[in-house]
Order: C-alpha cells, then sequence, then structure tokens
C-alpha cells in the first residue's frame, strides 16, 4: 500500500459516509453514543481510527471532549468540513503507536477497526498504547465481529457476502495466521475495479489476553451496544476493559 492515507484514501474517503450509510442511522449510531458518553462521565475521549466523525462529532455534540487518531487525511479532511468538525482534536498516524498529549478517561476502537491492525503484534502494541492514554479507572471499549469461520467447509477458504448485477464481494480467510482479506470487484462504466483490504480477525479471548498484557481486566462484554448478551450465537461483540484504579 503506497498511499500514505492507508486503505482510506481520497477515493474510499469521497464514498466513505454513503457507502456506510447505514452505520450512520440514528438506530445504529445514538446506542453506540449513549454507551460510550455513558463511560467517558466528565472525562475526554480518544477514538482510534476517527474518520470522518461519525462516531466522533454525535458524541462531541453530547458535551465529551473527543480527540481523535487516524492515518487518513483523506477521512479527516471530511470530518473537518462537517459542523462542530473544528471542535474534534485530531492528530494523524498510526493508532498502535501514536501518542497523543494529556490522558482519557475513554479509549474505543469501533466498526471492525481493530482488524485493521493487520499483526498480532500492533494489536497487541494498539493495547499497550491505549492503556498508556487512560487514567487509572478510565476504560477501552471495542466493537468487532466475531470470526466467522463456522462458515467455512473444510478445505474451503473464501466467503461470498455480496453478489449483484453490479458488484461481488467476499472475504479470503489464513485460518493458518488469521489473516484475512475482504475484496471487492465492481462494475464501473462497464468495466471492473478490484479493491483488495487485509485485516486480522481476533478472537474475543484473545482480545482479553491482549488487555492483560497492557494491564487492563474485561470489565463487561455484550453482543451490541443496547447491552443485549453474549452469547454463542453473537456475530459480534462490544467489549470494555478497564484500567485498574491506581
Ligand atoms: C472503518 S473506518 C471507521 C471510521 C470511524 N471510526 C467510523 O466508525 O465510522 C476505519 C478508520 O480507521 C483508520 N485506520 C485504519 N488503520 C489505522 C491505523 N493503523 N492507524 C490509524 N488509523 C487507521 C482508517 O483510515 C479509517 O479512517
Amino acid at each position: 500500500m503506497d498511499d500514505p492515507d492507508g486503505y482510506f484514501g481520497e477515493r474510499v474517503a469521497a464514498r466513505y459516509d454513503e457507502t456506510s450509510a447505514v452505520m450512520f442511522e440514528p438506530r445504529m449510531l445514538d446506542p453506540a453514543v449513549d454507551f460510550l458518553a455513558g463511560l467517558a462521565g466528565d472525562g475526554r475521549a480518544l477514538e482510534l481510527g476517527v474518520g470522518t466523525g461519525r462516531v466522533a462529532l454525535p458524541l462531541s455534540r453530547r458535551g465529551v471532549p473527543v480527540h481523535g487518531v487516524d492515518l487518513s487525511r483523506a477521512m479527516v479532511r471530511r470530518l473537518r468540513a462537517k459542523p462542530g468538525g473544528d471542535a474534534v482534536g485530531v492528530t494523524i498516524g498510526d493508532f498502535a503507536t501514536t501518542r497523543v498529549d494529556g490522558t482519557f478517561s475513554l479509549a474505543y476502537l469501533v466498526f471492525n477497526t481493530i482488524n485493521n491492525l493487520t499483526t498480532q503484534a500492533a494489536q497487541v502494541a494498539c493495547f499497550r498504547n491505549v492503556a498508556a492514554h487512560l487514567e487509572p479507572g478510565g476504560c477501552f471499549v471495542i466493537e468487532v465481529g466475531v470470526p466467522e469461520l463456522r462458515k467455512l467447509p473444510p478445505g474451503q477458504n473464501v466467503v461470498p457476502f455480496q453478489v449483484s448485477p453490479t458488484g461481488w464481494a467476499y472475504d479470503v480467510y489464513d485460518v493458518a495466521t488469521q489473516s484475512m482479506s475482504s475484496n471487492y470487484v465492481e462494475v464501473v462504466d462497464g468495466r471492473c475495479e478490484f479493491t483488495s483490504i487485509p485485516f486480522r480477525y481476533v478472537w474475543p479471548a484473545e482480545l482479553d489476553l491482549m488487555a492483560e498484557l497492557a494491564g487492563m481486566r474485561l470489565r463487561e462484554r455484550w453482543e451490541d451496544w443496547t447491552r443485549a448478551p453474549f452469547t454463542s450465537e453473537s456475530g459480534r461483540h462490544v467489549s470494555v476493559w478497564e484500567k485498574p484504579a491506581a
């Protein structure tokens, strides 16, 4: 990947809010903002992978001071152009390692973005980086899917997830390394455009160990932002780890 903006460069950023429109719907967003505002309390919040401000802006409007980190200047330009965009501080950099001034009562990483770190070492570094930013008693929240390996029959490593007259999309898994990619073929003006984005899928229990390595403990795990119970059938989870009070 040559683009310094990573996989969310100008072309993706220009269409991000439109292609993720369902995630901007109040029924999806409001419970997340309620959940995060409750954990932030009177403190500051740090969003890793702040993007175009889908979550940061409504959280900031709720009175929570929010600072974001993101690799992509193109995504952050969209955030800046929105009403209230100048109220959210942003540092450009890799959220696994980038340091920001001050401490936070809350750090959060939503919409599967932990998977954008494509090695276990980078995911562990991210937990350590978060712990270094949290006040004692502060919380780290991750929203991410449970790996869908039950969709893989023996001998198969591809799972299609979208088939339409104008596009196809499929995930490719390497179960030996937990590497995967999401792949998109789109028909644009009669020609096919191909995009492939690498990820590393990660299990809930593995995230708990990463938190332990960073000195944090699991506090809550839910299926979603409304605090529905997390069960063996849950397709995703919202997990909260806490940095011990001093
Ligand atoms: C799926 S978008 C999520 C944006 C926003 N959090 C939301 O919920 O709409 C992922 C964002 O994370 C950023 N990102 C991915 N990997 C990153 C990394 N290692 N360091 C900093 N930002 C990263 C991308 O540039 C993009 O803006």
